[in-house]
C-alpha cells in the first residue's frame, strides 16, 4: 500500500495581499490555513493519507499547536517552520514526512476537494510526479516596458496551463530534486521535478481550487464561501417522571422542589431535549444510543457534562450552533425566574464566548393543570436547534 503525506505550505508573507499574512485572515469565520488542514482531515479520517505536516512562519508554531489541539483531538499532525521562499517551507516540510508520497498543497488555496486529491493520488508512482493543471482560458498578452514605454504583444495560449496544487511526489526523489538548487528559489515543485528530466503526468485541476494572491481574489472567495454553507434543522424531546426525594435539576440548576426527576442520569429533562436537538440536526444518534442508561458509567452523571460531549461531537463535525429554542412544560415549581441561568449552564458548555449563551432561548409553560405534566407527574421538554457549517 502507498503511504501519503500531506503537507500545507502556510508560511508566506503575504506581500501581494498586503497587511496582515493571507493564511491566518478569515473566511467565513475560519482562518484560511485550516480550510486546506480540514480536507486534510477528511482524508486521514478515510485512511487515504497517513500524516498532516503544516508548515507555518515560526513565531506562529505554538499558537497554531494550541489551536489544533482545541479542534482535533484525534487528528495527528506535525507543526514545521517554514522558510524565506515557498520552496525552502515544502523542502522543511518534505524532510519531516515519512510516508512513501508526498501530496504539497499551499495553504491559500482553500476550496481544494478530497476528490482531487484521491484522483492525484491515485495516478502517482515509484516514477512519476502528478500536477493538476488548467488551461489558460484568457487571449495572452506580453508587456514590457521598453525606453519607459509600453511594449505589448501578443502571445499564444496554446499549450499553456496554469499549475495548481496538491502535487503529488514520491518523497525522497523529491528531496532530491529540490536540494539541486542550494537557494530554493522554484516556484513550485513541479519546477523541481521536471528539472531533472523526471516524468510528469498532468490531470484536470478545478477553476474552483483558485489561489488567494491578491486582495480581490479574497473577496471572490468570500462570495464562493457564502453560497457553500448548509444549514440543518433537530428537534429533541424528552419527559422524565416527578417523584420524591430526588433533586430538581434542569438545564444545570438544581431547584428546591419537593418532587424531583426520576432518571438514571441526573434526569435534567431540558438539557436532554436540547442534546437530542443538536444530535438531531448533526445527524447522529440520539443521547439514548449515545449514552446508553444500560452503561453504569452514566449512573447520575451530570446531564451538563454529557452536553460538553455533544459539544465536542458537533465541533468534530464542524458544525455550528446557531440557535436553540426550548419549551420546558412543567406545573410547578414556578420556573421562570431560573431560565437565565439554565441558558448560561448550557452556554458554557456549548459556545466559547460567553455572550452566544444569547443563542439559547428557554421557555416555560405550565401543565394548565391538565394532563400528566397538569397533574405534576411529569415534565415535558421540547427543543429545536439549528446548525449550519461550511460545505466542502
Ligand atoms: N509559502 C510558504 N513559505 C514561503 C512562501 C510561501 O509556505 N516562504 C506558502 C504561502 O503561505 C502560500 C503558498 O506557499 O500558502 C503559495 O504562495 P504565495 O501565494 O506566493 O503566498 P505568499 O508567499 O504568502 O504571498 P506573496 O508571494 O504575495 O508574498
Ligand atoms: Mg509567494
Amino acid at each position: 500500500m502507498k503511504t501519503f503525506s500531506f503537507i500545507i505550505a502556510a508560511a508566506g508573507l503575504g506581500e501581494r495581499i498586503g497587511g496582515s499574512p493571507k493564511q491566518f485572515r478569515l473566511l467565513g469565520g475560519t482562518p484560511l490555513w485550516q480550510w486546506s488542514f480540514h480536507v486534510a482531515e477528511e482524508l486521514l479520517a478515510l485512511g487515504k493519507i497517513q500524516e498532516i505536516i503544516l508548515v507555518v512562519p515560526s513565531d506562529s508554531i505554538t499558537s497554531i499547536k494550541k489551536t489544533l489541539s482545541t479542534l482535533s483531538e484525534k487528528t495527528s499532525f506535525l507543526v514545521v517552520a517554514g522558510g524565506t521562499t515557498r520552496s525552502q517551507s515544502v523542502r522543511n516540510g518534505v524532510a519531516m514526512a515519512s510516508s512513501d508520497y508526498v501530496l504539497i498543497h499551499d495553504g491559500a488555496r482553500p476550496f481544494v476537494d478530497k476528490e482531487l486529491c484521491i484522483t492525484i493520488m491515485d495516478h502517482v508512482n515509484p516514477n512519476l510526479g502528478v500536477i493538476p493543471v488548467v488551461p489558460i482560458s484568457d487571449a495572452l498578452k506580453k508587456i514590457e516596458i521598453v525606453e519607459g514605454e509600453e511594449r505589448v504583444s501578443s502571445t499564444s495560449r496554446e499549450h499553456l496551463y496554469t499549475t495548481q496544487t496538491p502535487q503529488c511526489f514520491p518523497r525522497l526523489q523529491l528531496l532530491e530534486a529540490l536540494d539541486t538548487d542550494k537557494d530554493l528559489l522554484f516556484k513550485d515543485e513541479a519546477e523541481a521535478w521536471i528539472a531533472l528530466g523526471k516524468k510528469i503526468v498532468t490531470i484536470p485541476g478545478a477553476r474552483r481550487n483558485m489561489k488567494i494572491t491578491y486582495q480581490e481574489d479574497f473577496i471572490l472567495a468570500h462570495q464562493i464561501a457564502s453560497n457553500n454553507r448548509e444549514y440543518r434543522v433537530g428537534n429533541g424531546f424528552d419527559i422524565h417522571p416527578l417523584v420524591p426525594s430526588r433533586p430538581l435539576i434542569l438545564g444545570g440548576v438544581e431547584i428546591e422542589s419537593p418532587l424531583g426527576l426520576d432518571g438514571h442520569s441526573d434526569a435534567d429533562v431540558l438539557a436532554h431535549a436540547v442534546m437530542d436537538a443538536l444530535l438531531g440536526a448533526a445527524g447522529l444518534p440520539d443521547i439514548g444510543k449515545l449514552f446508553p442508561a444500560s452503561d453504569p458509567q452514566y449512573k447520575n452523571i451530570s446531564s451538563l457534562d454529557l452536553l460538553s460531549r455533544v459539544a465536542s461531537l458537533l465541533k468534530e463535525g464542524r458544525w455550528d450552533i446557531l440557535w436553540v429554542d426550548v419549551t420546558l412544560q412543567a406545573q410547578l415549581p414556578r420556573l421562570g425566574s431560573f431560565t437565565k441561568q439554565m441558558e448560561e449552564n448550557l452556554g458554557k458548555r456549548l459556545f466559547a464566548f460567553e455572550m452566544e449563551s444569547e443563542k439559547i432561548n428557554i421557555k416555560v409553560k405550565s401543565g394548565e393543570r391538565i394532563g400528566a405534566v397538569g397533574r405534576a407527574e411529569c415534565m415535558k421538554c421540547t427543543a429545536v436547534a439549528t446548525l449550519s457549517r461550511w460545505r466542502r
